[in-house]
C-alpha cells in the first residue's frame, strides 16, 4: 500500500485529485477526512496542508507526495522529484506598487521585501548581488505595499489578478513553478514497483491530453 500526501485544500487540490481519477484511480475526497483510501489502487490519500507535504515525504510519513516546486524548494527537504505533472503552473515574481519607476534589479537595494519564501527569496537576491531586508508572512503578501510594511513583494503569480487589484506591477520573474510528484528516498521495492505503475497511468494521461 502506498500513501500519497495531497494538498487538502487550495490551489493544488482540485487538480490533484481530477489527477488520480483521470488514471482511474478513485478515491472519496473533498470529505474533510485526513486520510482515504483509494478503491480500486493500493493508494491511500492523506490530506494536508501543501506547505507540510515536503517534510511528510522526506520523513515517510507519506510515500509521495504531490506538491508545487516552489513549495518542495523553499522547504529543502531530502526527497526526490519523480516527474513534473503540468498543473498548477505559476512563478514567483518581484512585484512593487505600479507607479513607481523601476530602473533594474537594483532598485531592490536597500529595500524591504515582504514574502512567504524567505528561502528562495534570499538564494535570488545573493546571485544577484542585491542586499534587501526579507521580511516574512505567511498570507496576504500583497496587501504589505499598501499597508507600508514593505517596499516591494514577492509572491506566487498565476493569473495575474491579485496583482492588478493591488495595483502592483511584476518587475522580476524569478522562478517558474509547477506540481511536482515527489517521493521518499527510501522506498521498499513493492512501493517502487507501485510508483512506477503510478506514474505510467499518469504519463497515460498527460499524454492524452497533449
Ligand atoms: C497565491 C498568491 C496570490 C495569488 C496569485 O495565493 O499568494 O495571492 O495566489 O494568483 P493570481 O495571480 O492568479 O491572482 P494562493 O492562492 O496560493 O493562496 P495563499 O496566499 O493562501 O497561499
Ligand atoms: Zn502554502
Ligand atoms: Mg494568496
Amino acid at each position: 500500500m502506498l500513501r500519497i500526501a495531497v494538498q487538502s485544500k487550495g490551489r493544488l487540490f482540485e487538480d490533484s485529485i481530477n489527477l488520480l481519477s483521470e488514471a482511474d484511480i478513485k478515491v472519496s475526497a473533498g470529505k474533510r477526512t485526513l486520510l482515504a483510501q483509494a478503491v480500486n489502487f493500493p493508494l491511500e490519500v492523506l490530506y494536508l496542508r501543501d506547505d507540510d507535504i515536503p517534510q511528510s515525504v522526506a520523513s515517510g510519513v507519506a510515500d509521495l507526495g504531490i506538491v508545487g516546486e516552489n513549495e518542495f524548494q523553499e522547504r529543502s527537504e531530502a526527497a526526490d522529484v519523480i516527474c513534473r505533472l503540468g498543473f498548477s503552473k505559476c512563478r514567483l515574481s518581484l512585484a512593487i506598487p505600479k507607479d513607481i519607476e523601476y530602473p533594474g534589479k537594483e532598485w531592490f537595494n536597500g529595500k524591504k521585501i515582504a514574502t512567504s519564501y524567505p528561502g528562495i527569496l534570499s538564494k535570488y537576491l545573493k546571485e544577484q548581488g542585491i542586499d534587501a531586508e526579507i521580511h516574512v508572512i505567511t498570507g496576504s503578501v500583497e496587501i504589505s505595499t499598501s499597508i507600508g510594511i514593505a517596499d516591494g513583494i514577492f509572491d506566487i503569480v498565476s493569473s495575474g489578478s491579485t496583482l492588478v487589484s493591488n495595483n502592483l506591477r511584476e518587475v522580476e520573474v524569478v522562478m517558474h513553478s509547477e506540481a511536482v510528484l515527489i517521493a521518499n528516498r527510501n522506498l521498499t521495492d513493492d512501493k517502487k514497483a507501485l510508483l512506477n505503475q503510478m506514474v505510467f497511468r499518469f504519463e497515460a494521461v498527460r499524454s492524452a491530453e497533449d
